[in-house]
């Protein structure tokens, strides 16, 4: 495991963190020099480059610091479920790595290309806005509120952001949205509108829509926690497949069970920081550290089971 570098300024020392192995080259952390982005950037990749990553990364809102020092590198094709308990920093996470929320310090990168690079709170390195735009093109993320327009037919809402962003035609347009339905199950409601369909086929639609943008990786934040149990399993489903087709994606979850079974990494975060990470069969099987286990304890107590069958 590799030393993460320094800690920023303004950024607590993590307690219990562990290290994340990231295949990161930098020059000393320690220059302020604006860096352009740009053919350094690509000379900076290594043989492995993580699909999304982020080192150091410190947020804080109106002064109450809410992320310290997350490390972290998704590579290609992994599936990486984070889960921790609620307020622990997992959905201003995700949010940061989309972009969705400015960090204080650190450095995000998308395969290899840095995103945002903050040092003492003052951007070192940015994407252009063009080059950022793209970048988070190409990063599907799905909420726990589907937030589709209820104006518009399911087909419609699948095209809606393609059609603007991407330029496709119409007609092939058209042929990705109604594969991407049929793939979600969905193909018979194209025509539909969304109040007539479930909490479970709208979250449904809501994925065929982040991946009508043909994403490189997909976000996932607790997208069945606002749905009643029963809908629960097809959206699990769902995502069960994509994860089998190859998807890279970062799912935060508290379905314990559908964790166990789909990473291949979890990540347990506790009050802002990664506490701990490894395989599935580790981190619920013997988790190192004490307030890892009495989260998952207090899951299990949840879904009343105690069952292992990882
Ligand atoms: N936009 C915001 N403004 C102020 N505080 C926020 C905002 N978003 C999140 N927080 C705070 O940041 C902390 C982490 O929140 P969050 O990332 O939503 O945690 P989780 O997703 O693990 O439940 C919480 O204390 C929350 O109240
Ligand atoms: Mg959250």
């Amino acid at each position: 495991m590799s030393p993460i570098g320094k800690n920023p300024p303004n950024c607590a020392t993590p307690q219990g963190r562990s290290d994340v192995s990231t295949s990161f080259s930098h020059d000393d952390p320690g220059s302020v020099t604006p860096t352009p982005i740009g053919a350094d950037d690509v000379g900076r990749r290594s043989a492995t480059v993580p699909a999304i990553a982020c080192r150091g990364l410190c947020k804080s809102f109106r002064g109450t610091q809410v992320l310290f020092d997350v490390n972290l590198a998704v590579e290609s094709r992994e599936v990486v479920v984070i889960i921790g308990p609620s307020g622990s920093g997992k959905s201003t996470l995700l949010r940061c790595l989309c972009q969705l929320e400015e960090i204080d310090d650190g450095e995000i990168t998308f395969e290899g290309t840095v995103v945002i690079r903050r040092q003492h709170r003052r951007p070192i390195a940015r994407a252009s806005p063009r080059e950022a735009e793209a970048m988070r093109g190409e990063i599907g993320m799905v909420f726990q509120s589907f937030n589709l327009f209820p104006h518009l037919s399911v087909l419609r809402n699948v095209t809606l952001a393609p059609k603007r962003v991407r330029r496709i035609p119409d007609a092939q347009l058209q042929d990705l949205a109604l594969e991407l339905l049929s793939r979600v199950g969905l193909a018979h409601k194209a025509a539909a509108y969304p109040a007539h369909l479930s909490g479970g086929q709208q979250q449904r639609v809501a994925i065929a829509r982040a991946l009508a943008m043909q994403p490189r990786i997909m976000l996932f934040d607790e997208v069945t926690s606002a749905l009643d149990p029963e809908l629960v399993g097809e959206v699990l489903q769902v995502m069960r497949q994509l994860a089998q087709d190859g998807m890279t994606m970062l799912i935060v979850t508290h379905e314990m069970d559908f964790a166990r079974q789909v990473a291949d990494r979890i990540i347990f975060m506790d009050a802002g920081r990664i506490v701990e990470e490894g395989a599935p069969s580790e981190i619920f099987r013997a988790p190192r550290h004490e307030r890892t286990r009495l989260f998952l304890q207090r899951m299990l107590d949840r879904v009343g089971t105690g069952r292992d069958d990882s």
